[in-house]
């Protein structure tokens, strides 16, 4: 595992609503660079960045219709250049997002399979061997070439899936992972990784990394064919980090992934803890996070050291943080996010607290995701500082309130959100005990009512977090003596008889023997 990725922390760029430096109403590439004295001088040191490549943006860029091009809206290869250039000067890194399993119906590979002639992209996708046949368990397009044949969709109704061969084949016409159309398909995909590494990017987040042999129900297809990718990029780049959209770090890590998300999705319980009916970070003393800790602890007795399990504050597919938490309950939560192993990722404006807007019409196929990717609210001038086009203009409507959290106003709040985040990346920083590898111990899982409590350590030092979202003061017995706090919300901890009193709404950090 490359070296940086030991206390790699991550923000993660939707670009098209990041900062539009050009009036056009969406984000920019070099809208990204104007911005990146705010990223670093918050304490991140690595960036992802969603889809920026040519496409028709019938899902917001997942959809690519040429991967090796940046879209001209967000600007030029020589942008996304520059950008690497520049963040790497801030001692940045930077995170493409790749995506492998679909492209958009408008890619000219797909244009060339639908052909009725036999090409070199003729087996580039899923097809059938006649439109009346589907392929079973997937969607389709169908009766839209004169090539006869229905080809699987592997997200939306615009994105075809590529072939990368069955892992059981049933039909004649699927095909195996070691055929020529799935071999060239995953060369193609090596080339695409090759062009923007050899650019100057670090690595990839990578879409739907688990989807792509099918007929793989336990993902032992997918795993082989990531390691070949792992192969050859440990020879040609071996410093190029992957980190998968897969929700399950054991077969993710198994596949040469440096780094797996826990998500929405899966079974990793992370909707318990702060996007469900009673999150375990809030006051209503119904959350429960011990499902959710007995599946991490599950999955790092399998993983051990091979990889970071990361825990997103939220991206561009859920609903953002604030919409279940409060405020407060957000201090808790981010107490959590930024002391747990594993590469903290923190969505855009996430760290100011930003709503989910409301009653969006769809934008881009977003659907219901679409509140949680309106533009960033920088300050107090039109638009949030985000675009000085005309309001209308703007990719997606902004928070409409007159309270809305904006950078500006938060850092002239020493008590506001953003300080608390500058705060927890500097003691994370200054502090190997709470960096990604170090080791960690529940010492009280967060049943109802129960403090979320846990130890990190590494050879130089010993941390004790403890959370305790209820509004009343919680227990949790202890063999150890509670040292000086280096950081508490809402109250300090105690300790008395071999147990430790957490406050009610409180979260701290303390040193421990
Ligand atoms: C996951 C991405 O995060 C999501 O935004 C997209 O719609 C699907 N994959 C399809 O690419």
């Amino acid at each position: 595992m490359p070296k940086w990725l030991d206390t790699a922390v991550f923000y993660e760029i939707y670009p098209q609503s990041f900062y539009d430096t050009n009036a056009d109403g969406i984000g920019d590439i070099q809208g990204i660079i104007r911005k990146l004295d705010y990223i670093r001088e918050l304490g991140f040191n690595a960036l992802w960045i969603n889809p920026c490549f040519v496409s028709p943006f019938g899902d917001a860029g997942y959809d690519v219709a040429d991967y090796c091009q940046v879209a001209p809206r967000y600007g030029t290869n020589e942008d996304l250049k520059q950008l690497f250039a520049q963040a790497h000067n801030r001692g940045i890194h930077v995170l493409l997002d790749l995506v492998p399993g679909h492209t958009s119906v408008e890619h000219p590979w797909f244009r060339e399979s639908m052909k009725p002639e036999r090409n070199p992209f003729t087996d580039r996708y899923v097809w059938t061997d006649s439109v009346w046949t589907s392929p079973e368990g997937m969607g389709c397009l169908r009766g839209i070439s004169q090539r006869d044949g229905s080809c699987a969709l592997n997200f939306f109704s615009c994105q075809p899936a590529l072939n990368y061969g069955f892992y059981n084949i049933t039909q004649p016409w699927q095909q195996g992972m070691e055929d020529d159309g799935p071999k060239a398909t995953l060369e193609a995909m090596k080339d695409v990784m090759a062009f923007w590494l050899g650019m100057g990017c670090d690595g990839f987040r990578v879409d739907m990394a688990g989807s792509l042999v099918k007929n793989d129900p336990e993902g032992e297809g997918t795993i082989a064919l990531w390691k070949k990718v792992r192969a050859f990029l440990d020879e040609k780049f071996p410093e190029a980090v992957l980190i998968s959209e897969w929700g399950e770090p054991d077969k993710a890590l198994r596949g040469g992934f440096h780094m797996d998300f826990l998500l929405h999705f899966g079974p990793s319980h992370y909707n318990d803890l702060f996007r469900c009916e009673h999150p375990y970070f809030s006051d209503c003393g119904l959350g429960d996070a011990s499902a959710f800790v007995e599946k991490y602890l599950d999955t790092t007795g399998k993983v051990g050291r091979a990889g970071l399990i990361c825990i997103p504050s939220g991206n561009h597919d859920m609903c953002r943080l604030a919409k279940h938490v409060t405020q407060e309950e957000r201090r808790l939560a981010f107490t959590f996010l930024l002391t747990m192993p594993g590469a903290p990722f923190v969505y855009y404006g996430d760290e100011i607290g930003m709503r989910h807007v409301e009653n969006l019409t769809s934008v881009e196929g977003g659907y219901a995701r679409t509140g949680a990717r309106s533009p960033m609210q920088w300050d107090s001038s039109t638009n949030a500082g985000f675009s000085s086009a005309a309001g209308e203009r703007l990719y997606i409507a902004q928070d409409p309130g007159a309270d809305r959290p904006t950078v500006e106003k938060q850092m002239a709040d020493e008590t506001s959100q953003y300080h608390q985040v500058k705060h927890l990346l500097a003691l994370r920083k200054a502090h190997p005990a709470l960096q990604n590898l170090s080791e960690i111990t529940f010492l009280s899982s967060g049943a109802p009512k129960e403090a979320l409590a846990y130890l990190r350590s590494c050879d130089e030092e010993t941390l004790l977090v403890a959370i305790n979202p209820y509004r009343e003061a919680v227990t949790f017995p202890v063999e150890g003596t509670l040292g000086k706090a280096l950081y508490t919300y809402g109250g300090e901890a105690s300790q008395k008889d071999g147990a430790i009193t957490v406050m009610p709404v409180s979260a701290g950090i303390y040193l421990f023997e």
